[in-house]
């Protein structure tokens, strides 16, 4: 599909659902937001609510601005890479100037670390780990896009794997405590699922001390209900564990001994073993070091046999693990079904999770407007379909499951996710997440990575 950029005919419906977009004012609309939330050095992650650049945001949004200009795709992957720290680590925000996000880069503090970036702003944690799968699918789009734009993409590409090696061998060396094999997260929104369910018995475990220094939320003031907002009392940790961060001068393996939260995250796991898978296909065609295209390949069979490694002898599903208490983390969330992104379950359990996912429990639920995934299962005592990570539907997510299902043949499955994504944001609101019984656009509007995997549906090969 060629996406007319310059014309969008409806305005989006802020609540309810009174619009539909045919496919093509609906890309029209997808390529305006990414357009109008540049700032002609980043694409925000939304106007207002997160003014600033974010680790994982910014892979999904290069995807979707491939579909438009392979070049902004490349500078957009450019300048996340360009605030890697000199550890490795790739940071979860890389701030603008603006200052109407809290907690902005004075409440970090990152100054204090040795590694961190010397030219740039950035908080303290990191994100999951897509970008391979980012700089594949831009490398694609590329390739069908004509021989310029396929050059760009290839030295692109040559150029950033160095990088995603290094920031694979980070997680690597820091972030694999213990013999779980799974990727520790040392602050719930390292997992980009923030409040959700998973993390309520760890944070059970974090106490914010009186040393806290005080604090002002800007979040709550800008989207329309803050009850579909994280509470306070989640807050108080948040803010606490950046705290203890600071404290440790942003030293990993202090942190990763001392910090009142370590959870091994079974989504980041699992992306980071199909991003391994990734990398090695990238790194073999470009003819990169046999001993990294092997450290790749060794890296993503420890992770597949980690996530295969903690799911439910009965329900199938896969379980995060509390890492200071070494329990495993029964809840039923999107995470479960982290297997069905990375292969290696065994039949038995990936039959058990398919056909879970199909269930009434989950995306099968009839009272769904469209059928992909919530966040959390609908009948799952707590689940609230209006409060971030507790229930509603992600559109990224979403996208995450339809890319994965593509690639392991599931074309069928991977078509019906894309269809639900389509239906679920067809008002042309972009927004963050969606209320899962009436489509209701929550959080913030004009998300940008929402537009992006939309645009990217949208132009599907
Ligand atoms: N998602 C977080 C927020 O809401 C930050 O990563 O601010």
């Amino acid at each position: 599909m060629t996406v007319d950029t310059t014309r969008t005919t409806e305005s989006a419906s802020g609540g309810r659902r009174p619009v539909r977009f045919t496919e093509p004012a609906l890309a029209a609309r997808a390529a305006r937001v990414l357009r109008d939330n540049d700032t002609g050095a980043v694409i925000t992650a939304a106007p207002r609510l997160y003014p600033h650049m974010w680790s994982w945001d910014a892979a999904f949004i290069s995807i979707g601005l491939a579909r438009l200009d392979v070049q902004r795709a490349i500078a957009e992957l450019d300048t996340l890479f360009a605030a890697q720290w000199r550890n490795g680590m790739v940071p979860h925000i890389v701030f603008t100037d603006d200052d109407a996000y809290f907690p902005g880069p004075d409440r970090w503090g990152t100054d204090v670390a040795q590694d961190g970036p010397r030219d740039v702003r950035t908080s303290g944690i990191c994100q999951p780990p897509v970008h391979a799968i980012a700089v594949r699918r831009v490398l694609d789009i590329a390739r069908r896009s004509g021989p310029h734009d396929r050059i760009d993409a290839e030295r692109f590409a040559r150029r950033i794997w160095p990088k995603l090696y290094a920031w694979h061998r980070w997680l690597v060396e820091y972030r694999t405590p213990g013999s779980s094999g799974l990727i520790a997260i040392v602050h719930g929104w390292e997992s980009g699922m923030d409040n959700s369910p998973r993390w309520d018995v760890p944070y059970d475990a974090v106490h914010p001390g009186a040393a806290l220094p005080p604090y002002v939320r800007k979040d709550v003031r800008l989207v329309g209900d803050p009850a579909e907002r994280p509470t306070d009392r989640e807050y108080d940790r948040y803010l606490w564990l950046i705290e203890e961060m600071r404290r440790a001068g942003y030293d990993q393996r202090t942190i990763v001994e001392n910090s009142s939260f370590l959870v091994g995250d079974v989504f980041i796991t699992a992306l980071f073993a199909v991003s391994c898978d990734v990398l090695l296909e990238l790194g073999t065609e470009f003819g990169q070091e046999p001993e990294q295209l092997a450290d790749l390949a060794d890296w993503a069979a420890k992770a597949r046999a980690a996530v295969a490694g903690s799911c439910h002898s009965v329900s199938g599903m896969a379980r995060d693990r509390d890492l200071r208490t070494g329990r495993w983390l029964d809840t039923q969330t999107i995470a479960g079904f982290s297997p069905l992104l990375c292969g290696g379950a065994p039949d038995d359990v990936q039959l058990k999770l398919l056909s879970l996912l199909d269930s009434d429990r989950w995306a099968g639920n009839p009272d769904l407007l469209a059928p992909v995934p919530p966040s959390v299962s609908p009948m799952r005592p707590g689940f609230n379909p209006r409060q971030y990570w507790r229930g509603p539907q992600w559109p990224v997510v979403v996208w995450l499951f339809s890319w994965a299902f593509e690639r392991r043949g599931w074309q069928d499955r991977a078509r019906k996710l894309r269809d639900g994504g389509i239906r679920l944001t067809e008002d042309g609101s972009f927004g963050e997440y969606y209320e899962p019984f009436t489509g209701e656009p929550l959080g913030s509007t004009d998300q940008s990575w929402t537009a992006a995997v939309v645009l990217d549906w949208l132009c599907a090969f």
